[in-house]
């Protein structure tokens, strides 16, 4: 029965899917573009911080780049009163941009291409990247660490403090396989590691007087969701990947709810997030043969951009309107 309901909940996900698609393709062609997240003013996020999970390739990097440019944009705004600029100032107002990277070579690649758009070469050291592996508990609590001691270090040994924690990385229907703590890997790395990094950092968020944000990226197919409570990783022939991929996904909505909930609202608030169909290495690193057949053919004419796919996590991020909305889901 339940499997019956899962094929039909499944039958619903591809339709939804294809009717997106079919949208992003009219917007397309039609030269309607699409909506773009408003960011603030230069100078909106001084002395802020942001972590970024998964920050090296597709909707993770041009969320980084997006925080950077911000970051950069400040210093050009703030002169002393005799019209020069206090080095010392500056260095204070930039946005500190924390990468969360599970491979330091593609990290560091990334860390150059977000140099690369933010030409302002003072601003770079405050970019800072550190190892993530968030199939790994190990690993997240050596980078919740690093995280911490990082932020102690830009605030003078002051105590740290967390403005925004993007939980965006992710995997989608792969094989079946196991994290290091013997947990289902789309399980794992995308809700359950998450899960673990917010609460090693929920402290940093609560630190500041201004309120905190949390984006975490789900997906469309939560739709398809089924939660397995008794057998949570899909072992004895109950895994598939796509079972796999939903039941992550809508855990981590029913999360983003449930923390919503208890967290004070005016301290950190939560959103998460359906990026749309976009057209990044997320679905050529799938085993579902129809979701690469679709990227390879249809991704071109009907899959957003990684930065268009971005405009959501920075609406949640940073859109002043929603500090009164907490625990909701955006597409
Ligand atoms: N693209 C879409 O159409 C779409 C639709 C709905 C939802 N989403 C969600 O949006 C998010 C971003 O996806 P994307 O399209 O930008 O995918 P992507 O291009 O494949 O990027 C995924 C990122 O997550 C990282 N990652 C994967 N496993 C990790 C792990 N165990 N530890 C740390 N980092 C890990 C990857 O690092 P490596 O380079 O090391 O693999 C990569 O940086 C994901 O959560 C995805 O589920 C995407």
């Amino acid at each position: 029965m339940s499997s019956l309901y899962f094929n039909l909940l499944a039958t619903l996900l591809w339709l939804k899917i294809f009717t997106e698609s079919t949208a992003i393709f009219l917007r397309k062609v039609t030269g309607l573009g699409f909506p773009r997240a408003t960011l603030p003013e230069s100078g909106a996020l001084v002395s802020k911080s942001v972590v970024i999970t998964g920050a090296n390739r597709g909707v993770g990097l041009e969320t980084a780049k997006a925080f950077a440019r911000l970051g950069a944009t400040v210093m050009m705004i703030i002169p002393r009163t005799n019209g020069s600029i206090s080095p010392h100032l500056l260095l204070l107002l930039y946005t500190q941009v924390i990468l969360g990277c599970r491979d330091l070579t593609a990290g560091q690649a990334a860390l150059e291409e977000i140099k690369g758009c933010t030409e302002e070469p003072k601003y770079h050291r405050n970019l800072h990247l550190h190892r993530l592996d968030l199939a790994s508990f190990t690993s997240i609590g050596a980078f919740a660490r690093q995280v911490r001691q990082t932020l102690q270090q830009v605030n003078n040994g002051g105590p740290p403090q967390l403005h925004y924690l993007i939980n965006n990385a992710g995997v989608m229907m792969t094989a079946e396989e196991r994290t290091e703590d013997g947990l289902e890997l789309q399980f794992g790395a995308n809700y359950l590691g998450p899960f673990l990094l917010t609460h090693l950092l929920l402290d940093l968020l609560k630190a500041g007087h201004d309120q905190a944000r949390i984006v975490n990226l789900s997906s469309i197919s939560h739709n398809a969701g089924l939660m397995a409570f008794d057998n949570l990783n899909l072992v004895g022939g109950a895994y598939t990947p796509l079972k796999a991929y939903a039941q992550s996904k809508l855990a981590t909505v029913l999360w983003s709810r449930q923390l919503a909930k208890r967290l004070p609202i005016e301290q950190v608030t939560v959103y998460s997030v359906h990026p749309g169909i976009v057209q990044t290495e997320l679905y050529a690193r799938s085993v579902n043969r129809f979701a690469r057949l679709c990227r390879r053919l249809a991704g071109p004419l009907a899959f957003t951009t990684a930065e268009q796919g971005a405009q959501t996590t920075l609406y949640c991020a940073l859109e002043p309107a929603l500090a009164a909305e907490s625990g909701h889901y955006y597409k």
